[in-house]
């Protein structure tokens, strides 16, 4: 399988969302990364579910959606409403995880995990048979264009052997300071589906940095 890209648009000109979505329409990447942030979770606010579904109506990619917000659960139907395809918890703001989990899949969804950087591998053995993909966060979660954390490549091993010996189909995806240094080397380690803001909406053709990393070396 090649690498899913998964491009966050919190890096992309707000002025112009319409063509940065047609430009997202017309690349290599496989699915559209939507950070939600509350000011709480994290320390900073990014965009909500109007905006949500004004992107659902123009992305032709299927929606990869990482909340950044204390009480993920309670926003299960609206976030399934705006036509998500993925909805991303993260293990620090879910008391009842397993709960959580089922009803995303009860709302039509795929259910991804979230780990901040500090969170060990090891919270997730008994939840990672019901589970599509663990975000892992490279940096700590909240604003783009920072610089990855190193202790991310030894989790990707650990969460491996996790799968392989749980014999869960999880996909692995990594968030933050995914660039040309961190992408061939996360490739190469194994990862399902790569995240990147600022490295895509910052360079000078973000359809050919797409590209680039869509096909990195396996
Ligand atoms: C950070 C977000 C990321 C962010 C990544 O909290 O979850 O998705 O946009 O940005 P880069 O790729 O610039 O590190
Ligand atoms: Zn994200």
């Amino acid at each position: 399988m090649k690498t899913l890209i998964s491009p966050s648009l919190l890096s992309a000109n707000f002025i112009n969302l319409k063509s940065e979505i047609e430009m997202i329409n017309q690349s290599e990447a496989d699915w559209l990364h939507l950070d939600i942030m509350d000011g709480v979770f994290v320390p900073n606010i990014s965009f909500g579910f109007p905006v949500m579904e004004a992107i659902n109506k123009y992305s032709m990619k299927p929606l990869d959606v990482h909340l950044m917000i204390v009480h993920p659960e309670k926003y299960i139907h609206q976030v399934a409403k705006v036509g998500a395809m993925m909805m991303n918890v993260h293990y620090e703001a879910c008391t009842h995880l397993h709960r959580t989990i089922q009803e995303i899949h009860g709302a039509g969804m795929k259910a991804g995990v979230t780990l901040n950087p500090a969170t060990p591998i090891s919270v997730l053995e008994d939840i990672i048979m019901d589970v599509d993909m663990v975000l892992l966060m490279s940096v700590n979660p909240g604003f783009g264009g920072q610089k990855f954390i190193e202790n991310t490549m030894k989790k990707i091993r650990q969460l491996h052997d996790l799968i392989l010996r749980s014999g869960s189909h999880a996909l692995i995806e990594v968030d933050g300071g995914v660039q040309a240094e961190t992408a061939p080397r996360l490739v190469k380690a194994g990862v399902d589906v790569l995240v990147s803001g600022s490295f895509i909406f910052k360079s000078a053709d973000p359809l050919s940095t797409i590209s680039i990393l869509k096909n990195l070396p396996r």
